[in-house]
């Protein structure tokens, strides 16, 4: 999983290159490279880590030429070091790839066998080799047509050729690739987002298509390498900036956007003044609804598990969640009467597309909460229903899961008030309480400076455990997974009442216990469930909205929410969560924005 960068111009492109890869890098950032053509040589320059040593090395000797290719890498095959990094080049040609070739160790064998020699211990090097020999017979597009017929896989190939100087040709399955358009100047990228400073004129390619650049027009193929025509979308504006401003990371600046990002997400959804939720053109027609299935990775995942709790408590439909690496390969009995929904921030994720897609071809309806419109999964959903949070760029997501709350929240009200499962009443009532969100929100922010003070619990921790019940367990999930990104310490989410199958004999004296007890049916059962912990010796870090609860001197720390309404208690309990992880990152010194091992977008399987 990676990004990837072309551009064919009249003047020099790495400068460019390099400023589309810093915002590839949410894609990977183990290693960065860049290709050009100067003189009929394909210049090839290759760091490992980040774009900034890329950068630092085209500062020293700078690499000109009007055409080029670039990569930032999220290693699969072979270490993360200068050797795998991309590009990957022969004396003919040179390749970035996002994706993995499957069969790539026997296509190896058989090059091996005629006396090839391969420098790299990567799948995408057979991509190269071969591309090499078919060129010895071929022009350029068709010994890129003839190599895709070999590879089993999936890919986005963007590539250059030392013979043929004017050119870029770029390649899809499975992996994302988007082309855009300027004057003299044309480009491949892994998403929009990477050209969207040089352009907004975009288009898409879809699975098996092919695209030939140079500065001056683009043309594109399809499987069978018959020309065709594509529309031109033009991206939309998007307020949020992709610069850290007065913040110290992008992160930090996320989690303090979030009063905002969910009061836009509202104002989208609810008309004020008739109190309405403005969703309408349901796929599939409310009252027949049979069950709702949401699918999501990651944090969308913790998202799709919350939204359960609501969906269950709020309507007469029957829920069911998956996490979609699972769902993509379960024996499912696909029901036209479902509701499948598909949650994402980027909508790029490669196992969520790829459970869509199966969807897709039973000939189900789908819908998608997604942030980036203009990504796969949205494109390919017949409903979407974007959260607005603007561009996230810290690794870890954080407004973007509130916003996949608020939009999976509003979802859920608007089904139950139309299908009748609560009266307009209770609907009014919950409208309104949903605006309460915002402000209720930045009191959570204003409890920064005791998180901090609970962070520090942590430092010398070897483990941690986040506990909750009903809707706060997906949250506590959701704590502990922050905590595990960002600061690389050992956490669980646990529902507060399974402790005692298992998880209790992880508890010490000492061990950081954080205990989430909004004031909900749950409450009494979660406070003897942390009883049982401190009677072992746990560190209590109690998190409630119960104003009346006193904190006894069983608990080490105890830090207060404000309360709206229980159903809405999960979402002003993440804040905490977020920026405990954040402090204890930074107090280990941490790389919050880019953690290691981790990419934003996860495009592979
Ligand atoms: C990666 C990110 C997570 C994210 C997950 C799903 O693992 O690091 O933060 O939750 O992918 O991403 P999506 O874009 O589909 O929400």
């Amino acid at each position: 999983m990676c990004g990837i960068i072309g551009i064919a111009s009249n003047k020099p492109v790495s400068i460019n290159i390099i400023n589309s890869l810093k915002k590839l890098e949410y894609r990977g950032y183990d290693s960065a490279g860049i290709a050009t053509l100067t003189d009929n040589t394909i210049n090839e320059k290759k760091c490992s880590g980040r774009v900034e040593e890329l950068e630092k090395i085209l500062f020293k000797t700078p690499s000109n030429g009007n055409i080029g290719i670039g990569h930032v890498r999220w290693a699969t095959h072979g270490v993360p070091n200068i050797t795998n990094a991309h590009p990957h080049s022969s004396e003919q040609v040179s390749v970035v790839h996002n994706g993995i070739i499957e069969n790539s160790d026997e296509i190896k064998k058989e090059l091996k066998a005629k006396g090839i020699k391969f420098k790299s211990q990567t799948d995408t090097e057979v991509v190269t080799l071969l591309i090499t020999e078919a060129l010895k017979e071929n022009k350029p597009l068709e010994s890129v047509f003839k190599t895709l017929k070999k590879l089993k896989g999936s890919f986005a190939l963007g590539i250059i050729f030392k013979n043929f100087s004017n050119i870029i040709i770029g390649a899809r399955r499975g992996s994302p690739l988007a082309v855009g358009y300027s004057k003299e100047e044309n480009y491949i990228g892994s998403d929009s987002y990477a050209l969207k400073s040089m352009t907004n004129k975009i288009s898409y390619l879809e699975d098996g298509e092919l695209c030939l650049l140079t500065k001056d027009e683009v043309s594109f193929y399809d499987e069978r390498l018959k020309k065709i025509n594509k529309k031109i979308l033009t991206l939309s504006e998007n307020g949020s900036s992709a610069d850290k401003g007065e913040y110290k990371h992008f992160m930090v600046k996320e989690i303090f956007e979030q009063p905002d990002t969910v009061k836009e997400c509202i104002e989208e959804y609810v008309d004020s003044s008739k109190k309405n939720i403005n969703i309408l053109n349901f796929p599939i027609d409310p009252q027949k609804i049979n069950k709702i299935i949401l699918i999501g990775c990651g944090t969308a995942y913790n998202s799709c598990l919350t939204a359960k709790y609501w969906f269950e408590e709020l309507t007469s439909i029957d829920v069911e969640i998956d996490i979609a690496s699972e769902f993509r390969y379960r024996n499912l009995k696909f029901n036209a009467k479902n509701l499948y929904i598909f949650v994402s921030q980027s909508g790029e994720t490669a196992d969520t597309a790829a459970a869509l897609d199966i969807c897709k071809k039973n000939n189900i309806k789908t819908c998608s909460v997604v942030n980036v419109i203009e990504s796969t999964i949205a494109r390919n959903s017949d409903w979407v229903l974007p959260i607005h949070a603007g561009i996230e760029i810290g690794v870890a997501s954080t407004k973007a899961f509130l916003g996949q709350l608020t939009v999976l929240y509003i979802l859920c009200l608007k089904l139950a008030f139309v299908r009748k499962d609560i009266d307009e009443k209770t609907y009014v009532k919950h409208v309104t309480n949903l605006k309460k969100l915002p402000d209720a929100i930045k009191k959570c922010i204003k409890s920064e400076n005791n998180v901090q003070l609970m962070a520090k619990e942590f430092i010398s921790a070897k483990g941690s455990m986040f506990l909750g019940r009903g809707p706060s367990f997906p949250i506590a999930l959701e704590g502990a997974l922050k905590l595990k990104e960002l600061s690389y310490l050992h956490a669980e989410g646990y529902p507060a009442g399974e402790m005692k199958h298992g998880p209790l004999a992880l508890i010490e004296e000492g061990l950081p216990v954080i205990v989430l007890a909004p004031m909900d049916k749950y409450f009494e059962k979660t406070i003897s469930n942390m009883q049982e912990v401190i009677a072992r010796g746990g560190k209590i870090l109690f998190i409630t909205d119960n104003k009346k609860e006193s904190l006894n001197e069983n608990i080490r720390f105890g830090l207060r929410v404000p309360h709206i309404d229980n159903l809405l208690s999960p979402i002003l309990l993440t804040l905490p969560l977020q920026m405990l992880a954040y402090h204890v990152a930074l107090l280990k010194n941490c790389d919050v924005d880019k953690p290691r091992n981790l990419a934003k977008s996860v495009t592979v399987e």
